[in-house]
């Protein structure tokens, strides 16, 4: 899929980017590969030990985890201010209200609805309950591993599917992987790293055949960057009884990524399921709640959100693309794009770093790619100025 238009190798090894004597593949991943790592463990250790170290609080730019540089909202800030002398007492009442906020606008009922200090906490409570005893997931690769990652713990065993060549989930393929181990079908739409958005109709299809058979679990975190018109979402198909979980987050559009605030949608039975094994509102915290419900209203920050967001986004994409690069096209608040094969991802991070930007690494299939969050148009004017600093 890497077809850059133009070369700039050489001045890359004179920058020391390009791992020394390779032919094609990067050797930083070399032994991550024969030791049948997947990529995401490969770059994870090292990638976390630069990425999210205190260094961080000192950068420019902050284009690393997806987090919206516009957020909190207004009113979910003075929410957050005012709730501030409740936080004395647990939030369970608060909750229950946010769930039948949350279900109303989901066309749900409030037990088709269950809260989570983030949707990290929907995805691993979902994996620990269906995973325990093993089984497979069934995947697109590259995917958000999050949920993968924890079905992984419990010995369960990963059976990825290769993104099509527009790096849409390959449906057919992921439909053929599905056997009589495979506990759940994991889908994130738009998917993270790529940025790619899978067709909402054959999805819908797919969600609907599949969950016949297994749960289909859609993770929905940047759906609210397409635009209204665009953005459906799979949870028609919870309405429709079917065995559909979909995740979504206050942490992307919301810019609540630090107050820790996400829910799931699915049928009560599974909800029920997770409620026998782990608690559910103790991790949630009454300022966030409050925040959350303010910040649903707030229409108008909402809307430049994704409006911002997609003018960084054309913005980013351009100037890439000037410079030589082919960005996959993104429906999110990031976009990924191939690098120079053999880029040592390790030394790119820590210089990017030095000069005070914070991007994402990624070896997909054996090839380099940089994952960079849309931030402000100040702090994407630095990230390319920083970038071909550091790559020519
Ligand atoms: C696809 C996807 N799902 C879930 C999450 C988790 O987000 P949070 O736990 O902050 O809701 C992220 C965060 O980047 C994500 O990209």
């Amino acid at each position: 899929m890497y077809t850059k238009k133009i070369n700039r190798r050489k001045w890359m090894r004179s920058a020391g980017l390009l791992t020394a004597g390779l032919a094609g593949a990067p050797s930083l991943f070399a032994n991550t590969a024969a030791e049948e790592k997947t990529w995401y463990e490969g770059v994870r250790s090292w990638e976390q030990s630069l990425s999210f170290s205190p260094k961080m609080q000192n950068l420019k730019a902050r284009l690393l985890a997806n987090e919206n540089p516009f957020g909190p909202s207004p009113l979910a800030k003075l929410a957050i201010m005012e709730s501030v002398g409740m936080g004395n007492r647990y939030g369970h009442s608060e909750a229950a209200k946010l769930k039948e906020i949350l279900a109303e606008k989901e066309g749900v009922s409030p037990e088709q609805i269950i809260l989570g200090p983030g949707s990290t906490d929907i995805l691993e409570k979902t994996a620990i309950v269906l995973f325990n005893q093993g089984g497979n997931i069934v995947s697109a690769d590259p995917a958000y591993m999050s949920l993968i990652k924890t079905a992984q713990a419990f010995n369960a065993k990963w059976k990825s599917v290769a993104c099509t060549a527009d790096w849409s989930h390959d449906l057919d393929g992921m439909k053929k992987a599905v056997d009589q181990d495979t506990k759940m079908v994991y889908i994130c739409n738009p998917n993270n790293p790529t940025g790619s958005l899978t067709d909402f109709n054959a999805l819908y299809k797919f969600c609907s055949e599949v969950s016949e058979k297994v749960p289909v679990f859609v993770d929905e975190a940047y759906l609210e960057f397409l635009d209204p018109s665009e953005a459906k979402s799979m949870v028609k198909l919870v309405q429709e009884g079917k065995n559909v979980i979909i995740a979504r987050t206050f942490s992307k559009i919301h810019g609540m990524a630090g107050l820790r605030l996400g829910y799931g949608i699915a049928q009560p039975a599974i909800l029920e399921k997770i409620r026998s094994m782990v608690r559910t509102t103790m991790g949630l915290n009454v300022t966030s709640i409050m925040g959350a419900k303010a910040s649903l209203k707030d229409y108008t920050f909402l809307e430049n959100c994704r409006k911002w967001t997609a003018e960084a986004r054309a913005f980013t994409f351009e100037k890439l693309t000037e410079m030589g690069y082919e960005p996959i096209p993104s429906y999110t608040s990031f976009i990924l794009f191939p690098m120079e094969p053999g880029t040592d991802g390790k030394l790119f991070l820590s210089k990017m770093m030095e000069n005070g930007v914070g991007v994402r690494f990624f070896s997909i299939h054996d090839q380099p790619y940089c994952r960079v969050s849309m931030g402000t148009m100040p702090e994407m004017a630095i990230f390319l100025e920083e970038f071909k600093k550091v790559v020519g």
